[in-house]
C-alpha cells in the first residue's frame, strides 16, 4: 500500500546468466530438475549485476532490541554461501518488493518469488510481465491468502526454505483487505516458511505502527507480535519499520510542474518524515538476512538527510522548477468533518466503514509524523530516527520532473 498523501486519498540493468542450484534433503538438484518440479516456474536464469554504492548507516539508540539473546548459534544458513540460501519473497510484486528481489538476486542467494498470476496494482501484470519483472528469481505462482495453497507450492518446490522475507501488503488499506493480508496472508507465509525450515522471517512493516490508530497498523502490529514470541535459539525476525516511501511524496510534482500551487494542510508542518527509496530500502531489508546485528530486533529506518515537512517538500519541488512557491493551505479540520459524517452515516450503512477509513488513512497522514515517537515526550523525533541510503527526494523529484512517475503506482485507492 502507498501511504502518507492525503490529496490523493481525497480526491539500466546488464545481466549475465548463472547456473543456479539448489538444496533438497542435503541433495544437490540442478537447476533443470529443480525447475521441472515448479507447476508454474519461472525459466529465468539472468542474474542482475546492478551495481550499487555502499550505504550509510547510521542506524544507532533507535533500534529496538527485543531478544532475549540474539544468538545465531542454530541458524546455519548464515554460514552458507549465498547460492544456498534459499529465501522465500512474499509480495515480491509490489513497490518495494520488487526491488527486494533483485537486490537479494544481485547479492546471489537463491531467491524465490511468490506471486499472483495477475500481479501489480489492478492485476494489471499478467504471468509474462510478472517473470520479466523478477528476472534472476525463481517465480512460484501461488495464492498466500490460501495455507494450505502456499505450502503445496512450497513443497512442490522440492526445497528447504531458510529464510522468508515478506513485503506483502494490502493494496487498498481497507479494514478487510489489511487483516487478509497484513496479518492472515503474512502469518500464511510465517506458517508456510516454518514447516520447509524457515529459521528466520523479514517483515517489511511500518514506522507508523507506533501509534496504532488505524485498521491496516493494527493488522501489523498482530502479525509483529506473534512473530517476536515465535523467537528462540532456532528462530530470528527482523522487523524492519521504514518512514514514507518516495512514491507517496510524488503526488503533487506534475501538478506544480503544470502551475498551480502545492496542496498542503494547516502550515504544511504538520507532520515530517525522513523519506527512503526503494532501493536504499531494498538494500536494508537485505541487510537483515545475514546480519547478526539485526536479529531479533524492530529497526525504524528512514532516508539520509534531514527530516522534511511538507512546506520543505513543496519548496525543494518548486526550487527545481525554478519557480517562486505558491502553496495552497487547507484547513486540516476539513478532514476532521469529512470523516466524521462517513463515521456517522457508517453506523447506518457499515458498508461506509470502508470509505471512512480511507479518510482516517489519509488525515493520518496529514498530521502525523513518519519519525520516532519519543515515549517520553511524546513527540516525534527526527533525531532519534535512523538513517540510511544514499537517495533523496531532491533527486528523487528532479527524476519525476524529468521523466513522470513511471514506476510510482500508487494502490488501488490512490494512496
Ligand atoms: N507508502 C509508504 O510511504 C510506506 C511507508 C512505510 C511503510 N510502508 C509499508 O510498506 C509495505 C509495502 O508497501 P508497498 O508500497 O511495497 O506495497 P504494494 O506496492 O501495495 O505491494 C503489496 C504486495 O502485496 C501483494 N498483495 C496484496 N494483496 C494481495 C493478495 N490479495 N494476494 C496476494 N498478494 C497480495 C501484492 O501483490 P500483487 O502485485 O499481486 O497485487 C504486492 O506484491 C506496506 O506494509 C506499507 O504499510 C509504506
Amino acid at each position: 500500500m502507498a501511504l502518507s498523501s492525503p490529496f490523493n486519498v481525497f480526491a539500466s540493468y546488464s545481466y549475465t546468466p548463472k547456473p543456479k542450484t539448489f538444496l533438497r534433503d542435503s541433495k544437490l538438484l540442478s537447476r533443470s530438475q529443480q525447475l521441472n518440479s515448479f507447476p508454474l516456474a519461472s525459466n529465468s536464469n539472468l542474474r542482475l549485476t546492478r551495481s550499487r554504492p555502499e550505504p550509510v548507516s547510521s542506524l544507532g539508540t533507535s533500534e529496538i532490541d527485543t531478544s532475549s539473546s540474539s544468538s545465531s548459534s542454530s541458524s546455519t544458513f548464515r554460514n552458507k554461501i549465498p547460492s544456498e540460501v534459499n529465501i522465500l519473497v512474499v509480495g515480491s510484486t509490489g513497490y518495494i518488493g520488487r526491488f527486494v528481489v533483485q537486490e537479494l538476486v544481485k547479492r546471489g542467494f537463491n531467491v524465490i518469488a511468490v506471486a499472483r498470476e495477475k500481479s501489480g496494482v489492478r492485476g494489471k501484470n499478467d504471468k509474462e510481465a510478472t517473470l520479466k519483472q523478477l528476472q534472476g528469481a525463481n517465480v512460484c505462482f501461488s495464492d498466500v491468502t490460501d495455507l494450505a495453497s502456499l505450502e503445496r507450492s512450497v513443497e512442490t518446490l522440492g526445497l528447504g526454505i531458510d529464510v522468508v522475507v515478506s513485503c506483502l501488503a494490502s493494496r487498498n488499506g481497507g479494514i478487510k483487505d489489511s487483516w487478509k493480508i497484513d496479518y492472515e496472508a503474512t502469518k500464511n507465509s510465517l506458517l508456510a516458511g516454518k514447516k520447509f525450515g524457515a529459521k528466520h522471517f523479514v517483515l517489511l512493516s511500518a514506522i507508523c505502527v507506533q501509534k496504532p490508530l488505524l485498521e491496516f497498523q493494527r493488522a501489523k502490529l498482530k502479525f509483529e507480535a506473534e512473530l517476536m514470541e515465535l523467537q528462540d535459539s532456532t528462530f530470528t525476525y527482523s522487523i524492519v519499520r521504514p518512514t514514507a516511501f518516495f512514491k507517496s511524496l510524488g503526488g503533487q510534482v506534475d501538478i506544480v510542474k503544470d502551475g498551480k500551487p502545492y496542496v498542503m494542510f494547516g502550515d504544511g508542518k504538520l507532520c515530517a518524515c525522513k523519506p527512503i527509496s526503494e532501493e536504499d530500502l531494498a538494500s536494508f531489508i537485505a541487510d537483515c538476512v545475514l546480519e547478526e546485528s539485526k536479529i531479533n530486533k524492530v529497526l525504524p529506518i528512514g532516508g539520509p538527510g534531514k527530516a522534511l515537512t511538507p512546506l520543505e517538500q513543496g519548496e525543494i519541488l518548486f526550487r527545481i522548477l525554478g519557480r517562486e512557491p505558491k502553496f495552497l493551505k487547507v484547513p486540516i479540520e476539513i478532514m476532521d468533518f469529512v470523516i466524521g459524517v462517513l463515521d456517522g452515516v457508517a453506523k447506518v450503512f457499515p458498508s461506509v466503514a470502508e470509505a471512512a477509513e480511507f479518510g482516517k488513512i489519509g488525515r493520518y497522514y496529514a498530521a502525523e509524523s513518519m519519525l520516532i515517537l519519543d515515549p517520553e515526550t511524546g513527540e516525534y523525533s527526527e533525531e532519534k530516527t535512523p538513517s540510511y541510503g544514499k537517495d533523496t527526494l531532491e533527486d528523487f523529484f528532479e527524476k519525476v520532473v524529468r521523466e513522470g512517475m513511471a514506476g510510482q503506482e500508487l494502490g488501488e485507492q490512490f494512496f
